[in-house]
């Protein structure tokens, strides 16, 4: 299995119809305030792998159910409530992949392949009972799970061996001792304006507004992308820092995201100021 999951993070020959849909996927899905909510940036966690329980559930309960009798009725409910709550799942998990990788895409490509064909079965099975056909309704569900089982088994190995849609910033957390760490002489800090600095090795950037700082993980939560780099913009009026690898944009007064692709907000640490020197500590 691991063999076949290099393979096809490998597969090259996968990125033109990769590449046609991402242009698809983002040219469709406008504007960014809808973006915005299939990333679940109003939740500051991703919405794909919470939308997703709704129709796994109902399916898994489904074929339980299948299996007991009497209950053909309550089963073509569950098929049904699977088959129509697959759908928005299905456009928030585009939604994400089309601002992965290259090679989590592909994976991503096949995962989404899977889960259409287990779409595809459980529409049919869905079909087959409303017109009295339970025998074939439930062989086209047992075809419809094996396929959203393969898909859900990619989606895992997408999200916890590639990190696609991870918060990629945390772990760094980690790396910093306890204790206040001094950062800069606040006098010295530049008014509006990004600078970094070394917390234990680790990155972080200092924004000064007044005599406020925000001090913030400087790695990007969606991919790693350098927030230092990135420009500071007001957006519904706080101000923001926008990364530079695929826009995704923070609070720097709280470090909740703003805008995708990131489903995830960024941390901010705690500061105080001893003898005119900035200091920032672990939360
Ligand atoms: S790395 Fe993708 S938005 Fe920052």
């Amino acid at each position: 299995m691991r063999a076949l999951l290099t393979k096809i993070e490998r597969a090259s020959a996968l990125d033109r119809a990769g590449d046609r849909l991402q242009r698809a996927v983002q040219a469709t899905l406008r504007p960014q305030r809808v973006r915005d909510l299939l990333h679940g940036v109003f939740l500051g966690h991703p919405l794909h792998p919470a939308l997703v329980q709704v129709p796994i559930g109902s399916w898994i309960s489904a074929a339980v159910l299948d299996l007991l009798p009497g209950q053909r009725r309550a089963a073509t409910t569950l098929v049904g409530l699977g088959t129509v709550s697959a759908l928005p799942a299905a456009v928030a998990g585009l939604n994400d992949w089309a601002a992965l990788s290259r090679d989590q895409r592909r994976i991503g490509l096949v995962h989404a392949a899977s889960n259409t064909i287990a779409l595809t079965l459980y529409a049919g099975s869905l079909a087959a009972r409303l017109n009295g056909r339970h025998g074939a309704g439930r062989a086209l569900a047992y075809l419809g799970i094996s396929a959203a089982s393969a898909g859900a088994y990619l989606g895992g190995h997408l999200a916890y061996k590639q990190g696609a849609q991870v918060n990629q910033s945390v772990s760094e957390l980690h790396r910093i001792g306890e204790g206040w760490h001094a950062l800069a002489d606040l006098a010295a800090l530049p008014q509006r304006k990004l600078v970094t600095r070394e917390m234990d090795d680790v990155s972080v950037i200092l924004y000064r507004h007044g005599d406020e700082v925000t001090v913030m993980l400087e790695r990007c939560p969606h991919q790693s992308g350098p927030l230092g780099e990135g420009e500071v913009t007001e957006i519904d009026g706080h101000a923001c820092v926008v990364c530079p690898w695929h826009g995704s944009a923070f609070r720097l007064n709280g470090g909740e995201v703003m805008h995708g692709p990131s489903g995830n907000d960024q941390q901010v640490l705690p500061t105080r100021v001893v003898d005119g020197v900035l200091e920032a500590r672990l939360p």
